[in-house]
């Protein structure tokens, strides 16, 4: 694996500290090479209900069997279809859920086995942003309330915890005297600034965001994108950046790890995934992804997703992408692949200044050239 660039180990010097405005950008791949969060196996399933008339029983494995390595300063993006299981994995890394099996560690703290003070420091430090900024805002309470909730509950004093609502609220584009109003009196774009302020105000290390934009009008998407990547570098955060949307993680995402049926089966730097995808459900995304210049989209290949998701509670046997998969063969059907980390290939750019390696869950990752299909043209290997 190539070694990219020099590790400037020890540069990100403190944790930010959102109240002192200090506004010192921390350099952009100033990174170390360590994880915050490590979770290994984790594995979560829902009881499926049936219908009235139904008596089917089973469950739906919302997440299974993933590991993953969130290291300390980045932002990691987990994309994938809708009920391919984001959130479920989001939470569960938050233990907002409990799941059924695996580990989760965050900065050496088992998550899973905190309780106490302990868990308390944890559920600080940890912080999510939630999809629907109107569902998640009590429409009783001031905004000065909802911020400060976390505040509250970590016994920060009354005078304080008003004088950081007011520094957050700032810090996030808005108006200390925002404070007395109530969500209503917001826009949604509004109402996500608010909601970005309430996971800050506690100073957290690791944000995970849920869909932050997807509820939101195309036009205040970029807005709320690029305030989060502000906040990330000046804060030194370490996020976990989920959407449905390829296009919307580009510009943000240090990594990039593609879920599909609760596993992941991609996982890169941005530049590796979104230029040299080593799965095919990967560039078959990639290639449904508009592109602007009409030379470069009518030179592209598409690589087509056959039919629909399939139900996650009776997942394909094998791999589970293969019955939607343009290149399976024999051994496909049968065999889960694992995620493994390839060797780098001619093109792969690990972006910042460690390479955690590409890796992909595909038997045939090492025959495919499927860089066609994302702007790139290449030679037509889908007839
Ligand atoms: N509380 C729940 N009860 C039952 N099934 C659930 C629950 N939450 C999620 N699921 C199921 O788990 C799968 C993954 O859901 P989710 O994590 O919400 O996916 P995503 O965030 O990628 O859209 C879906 O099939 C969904 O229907
Ligand atoms: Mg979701």
């Amino acid at each position: 694996m190539s070694e990219v660039g020099v590790s400037t180990v020890g540069a990100a010097a403190t944790p930010a500290d959102a109240g002192a405005g200090a506004g010192v950008g921390v350099a952009a791949g100033a990174k170390v090479g360590s994880p915050l969060l490590v979770a290994r196996g984790l594995s979560k399933q829902f009881a499926l209900k049936g219908g009235a008339f139904s008596r089917s029983t089973g469950t739906v494995r919302a997440v299974d069997q993933v590991d993953l390595d969130v290291f300390d300063g980045e932002v990691l993006s987990l994309v994938g279809e809708s009920g391919c299981g984001k959130t479920t994995l989001g939470r569960s890394l938050l233990r907002l859920i409990e799941p059924d099996a695996g580990t989760v560690t965050f900065a050496g703290t088992d998550v899973l086995a905190a309780s106490g003070e302990r868990l308390r420091t944890l559920r600080r430090e940890m912080q999510i942003v939630f999809q629907d900024p109107y569902a998640s805002l009590d429409p009783r309470a001031t905004v000065g309330d909802s911020v400060a909730e976390g505040l509250r509950a970590a016994g920060v004093p009354a005078r304080q915890r008003a004088r950081r609502v007011e520094d957050v609220l700032e810090l996030v584009g808005l108006e200390p005297y925002h404070a007395r109003r109530y969500p209503h009196q917001f826009s949604g774009g509004q109402r996500q600034r608010i909601g970005i302020a309430r996971a800050l105000a506690v100073k957290p290390r690791l944000l995970v965001a849920d869909e932050p934009v997807s509820a939101l009008d195309v036009s205040i998407q970029s807005q709320i994108l690029n305030l989060l990547r502000d906040l990330q570098r000046r804060l030194s955060l370490t996020v976990v950046f989920i959407a449905h949307d390829l296009a919307v993680v580009e510009h943000l995402s240090d990594r990039v790890a593609v879920m599909y049926l609760g596993r992941i089966v991609e996982l890169g730097s941005r530049d590796e995934v979104f230029g040299r995808p080593r799965h095919p459900y990967t560039a078959a995304l990639l290639s449904a992804v508009p592109v602007a210049d009409p030379d470069l989209a009518a030179a592209r290949r598409r690589i087509p997703l056959i039919g629909e998701l399939p139900s996650p509670a009776n997942p394909p046997a094998g791999c589970r992408f293969h019955p939607r998969c343009a290149f399976a063969v024999d051994r496909c059907r049968t065999e889960i692949p694992a995620l493994r980390v390839l060797p780098d290939a001619p093109g792969d750019v690990a972006r910042g200044d460690v390479d955690h390696g590409h890796q992909v869950a595909c038997h045939l990752a090492e025959g495919l050239d499927l860089a066609g299909g994302v702007g790139r043209p290449a030679g037509v290997l889908y007839p």
